[in-house]
């Protein structure tokens, strides 16, 4: 809901208010941003409005008439440059001869229901007039014909505030961008520590926080990419602020290309917040009557701790993000044939793969790379999407066909982006293929970018990709891109600053052409594992791969870190082999579902080549998983983490059914006794507790069964027999509890095997170990 008192803006969502109005000099000052404020007197401005009556020291005044007007100590919407505010600016526009001064103030303002559809070619949120209000605030330079729109979008019930600032040129010259955030917040103090979400490739997004300190703090992608390096998401979070506890404001951007957030505290102790396109790799010119929109910005705030804000990103993700069939569908469990062969795939191997998904209760089979023609490694073929006639004989379609009559969907990998200079493609078309003429490019997995800004590109893809989705009956696509930026060059544009961004304008366009022609497929982004999880990408693609890293304990650091963004139906999520192939790291079984689940889950190993226990094992995890699935793809999803173990909770939407994931990295040897806390149980409520039932493998005992009767004494072949072939149930444990008990003393678990016995009760945990206890309201 969006109020307007004489200048004053008032916006609200279900639990939050944001305020600001127009100074005296015409600038937007910024009042507030936090909890909900009921309700307003006319007086209150006097109250929200930040003082200054005399000129200290050397502060420049913006006015002779108004000495103490310092743009510099005032909490802005907006900045420039040249009129000093010295804070890093959200609007940097040369005009003449260098000259980047400018002066943006109020002009007019309109309120609308809902939310505009702009048609800049940037990815964008949508909403309803019932779910949504929009206020477009004009500002013009005092002096030039020169306008600054910033638009304010409020959806009530998630919380959420979307940005976005479009400028105009009027002038009869040309005005270059240099920096044009999509948005500023401008909080009163620096009692903030930061949080951002960092890695590399297999490490995406990993939790960082810091407490802020004076000066500036970038968090920012210069590969082309939204990047595993930092995603556009960031925190700000009071250092009292815990998961469920405490004052969080977030940002993230709806974009896919260069970003950067700067975090600037300044010498007055103001906390400056800026999120957009990275302007050191960009520059955009406008020629009279021309505008440029920058990517949309989503804001939120909570009074109840990271939870409290991931909850509204992640309402707000599948309300006004996620489009087409697969919105609020529950998304297939999934059999993957990348890290169950690799390259090394034939229509027999593969049938035989999907037959043993299928028995085992999956639902949908993909070809990973390797099905098109001459791709028989990765130095090859990228951008020739034929299928292969050795590997396919029969044909991709009769494949398809019979997977299909297996009852199973039917998906395929793509890599659309890219080229591979050993290729068809580059043979007949090498001026596709980005490059600085004359210079030896940076390769990346051999592969190079294709020029999407170049129509004729556009065009053969979508045709030679559409003619196999159409032909082959394709349900699911996993569309991958395995290289970064770099030399970059087009023919087509004028100022290579504009190309990065001009690079995304096109690969929206490209992906919007394929979901309006395929609205049935379900689509999944994947970029080298998760070097491109944004919402830019979520606006095309209704889930994104996570990771290449499906170790379960890595996992629990990059989903965790990802679900302050992006709620859990959005992460591909699969069960791999031990030891895994990214960290050499043993893990139970189990453990590899139990983090999985949280999310849409599949399954990425050689099915057919396990043994009877763990194909058991696999299929009781597909029938629980279907149960559960609607709570874990579309629930609350809670992060508790204590002391070292790892603890997740999935709430279903009535609050009923709760599922808490319970992991203990290291087995510490006689371990203390454990508690479990469901913070989000209910005071009054009655429930029942109890860990989904698992298997043990007889092998995890090693040496130890020589110790047990009677296998002390079968011998060594009918020990090894015994324990590569049986597993016992894990522990019995059941408890009919009240909400209080589980909110505040919590559980007290059963004890833990440490080495000298094990009864029917004992919770046996090797490293890694792991439980999913399930919580049922009565
Ligand atoms: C990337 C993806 C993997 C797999 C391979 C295939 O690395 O992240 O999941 O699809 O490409 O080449």
């Amino acid at each position: 809901m969006i109020n307007v008192l004489d200048k004053l803006f008032f916006l609200t969502t279900q639990t939050t208010s944001y305020l600001f109005h127009v100074t005296e000099e015409g600038h937007l000052e910024h009042l507030y941003y936090g909890k909900r404020l009921s309700h307003l007197l006319s007086t209150d401005i006097d109250a929200l409005k930040d003082k200054h009556h005399i000129n200290i020291g050397t502060e420049p005044c913006y006015n002779e008439d108004n000495p103490a007007y310092f743009l510099e100590n005032i909490s802005l919407e907006t900045s420039t440059e040249g009129r000093g505010d010295y804070r890093i600016p959200m609007v940097v526009a040369e005009y003449g001869q260098g000259l980047s001064t400018l002066d943006f103030v109020y002009k007019s303002h309109t309120l609308t229901k809902g939310k505009p559809i702009f048609h800049d070619g940037n990815a964008q949120a949508y909403g309803t007039p019932e779910d949504s209000s929009t206020l477009a605030i004009t500002l013009t330079d005092k002096k030039l014909p020169i306008t600054l729109t910033l638009y304010y979008t409020t959806f009530d019930t998630c919380d959420v505030i979307l940005r976005k600032a479009v400028l105009s040129n009027d002038m009869e010259g040309k005005l270059l961008i240099r920096n044009l955030s999509s948005l500023q917040l401008d909080l009163f103090d620096d009692n903030w520590d930061l949080i951002t979400f960092d890695g590399a490739w297999s490490r995406e997004r990993i939790m960082d926080r810091e407490p802020l300190r004076s000066g500036t703090h970038v968090n920012e992608s210069r590969t082309g990419l939204a990047s595993s390096d930092h995603n556009p998401l960031v925190y700000l979070a009071r250092p009292d602020a815990t998961e469920s506890h405490g004052l969080v404001i977030a940002s993230n951007l709806i974009y896919s290309g260069n970003h950067k957030e700067s975090i600037e505290v300044s010498p007055f102790g103001k906390t400056r917040l800026l999120t957009g396109i990275n302007d050191s790799l960009f520059a955009w010119t406008l020629n009279q009557g021309e505008s440029f929109g920058t990517p949309e910005a989503v804001l939120t705030c909570s009074e109840d701790g990271c939870n409290g804000a991931s909850d509204h990103f992640h309402l707000f993700v599948n309300a006004h993000i996620i489009r087409g069939e697969w919105r609020y569908r529950e998304r297939p469990i999934l059999v993957n044939s990348w890290e169950a062969s690799y390259f090394d795939i034939n229509e027999d191997k593969l049938y035989e793969l999907a037959k043993q998904g299928h028995d085992l209760g999956c639902e949908l089979f993909v070809i990973d790379d390797g099905w098109f023609s001459g791709r028989d490694d990765d130095t090859s073929s990228l951008g020739d999407w034929y299928p292969s006639p050795s590997k396919f004989p029969s044909g991709l379609a009769t494949f398809s066909r019979k997977v299909h009559d297996l009852d199973m969907m039917f998906g395929i990998w793509i890599e659309p982006e890219t080229v591979n200079k050993k290729s068809i493609l580059y043979g007949k078309h090498p001026d596709w293929m980005i490059a600085i003429p004359g210079r030896e490019p940076v390769v990346c997995r051999h592969e190079h970018l294709l020029d999407l800004t170049k129509k004729e590109v556009c065009d053969y893809l979508f045709k030679s990709i559409s003619e196999i989705l159409d032909t082959c009956s394709v349900d699911y696509v996993k569309w991958d891109m395995n290289t970064v930026f770099a030399d970059l060059y087009s023919f087509s544009v004028s100022d290579m600053r504009e190309y990065p961004h001009r690079y995304v304008m096109a690969l929206y366009g490209l992906l919007e052409r394929f979901i309006q022609a395929f609205p049935h497929i379900l689509w999944e982004g994947c970029a080298s594992g998760g070097n491109r999880f944004d919402l830019g990408m979520l606006c095309y693609f209704s889930q994104i791969w996570v990771s290449d890293n499906t170790d379960a304990f890595s996992r629990t650091a990059i989903q965790g870190g990802t679900s302050y963004g992006y709620p859990p139906s959005t992460m591909g999520c699969h069960v791999s082999n031990s030891p895994n192939p990214q960290t050499l790291r043993i893990s139970p079984i189990d453990s590899r579902f139990n983090v999985a689940c949280f999310g849409d889950l599949g399954y990425e190993l050689d099915l057919t080549e396990l043994g009877k226990e763990e194909k058991t094992t696999i299929a009781e995890q597909i029938s629980f998983f279907k149960l559960f699935r609607p709570i874990f793809q579309f629930g609350t999803f809670h992060r508790y983490n204590h002391d070292s173990i790892i603890q997740w909770t999935s709430i279903s939407n009535d609050k009923r059914t709760m599922a808490t994931l319970w992991m203990q990295p290291l087995n510490p040897s006689n371990a203390k006794s454990d508690r479990l806390f469901i913070e989000d149980a209910e005071e009054d409520a009655v429930y029942d507790v109890f860990p989904r039932s698992q298997r043990i493998p007889l092998s995890l005992f090693g040496h130890l069964l020589k110790t047990v009767k009677p296998l002390a004494t079968a011998g060594e072949t009918v020990q090894k027999v015994v324990s590569e072939n049986l597993t016992l149930p894990s522990e019995v444990e059941h408890y009919t509890v009240s909400g209080s008990v589980l909110k505040h003393a919590g559980i007290k678990l059963n004890q833990q095997f440490s080495g000298t016995g094990r009864d029917s009760q004992t919770r046996v945990f090797s490293d890694f170990g792991s439980r999913l206890y399930l919580i049922k309201k009565h």
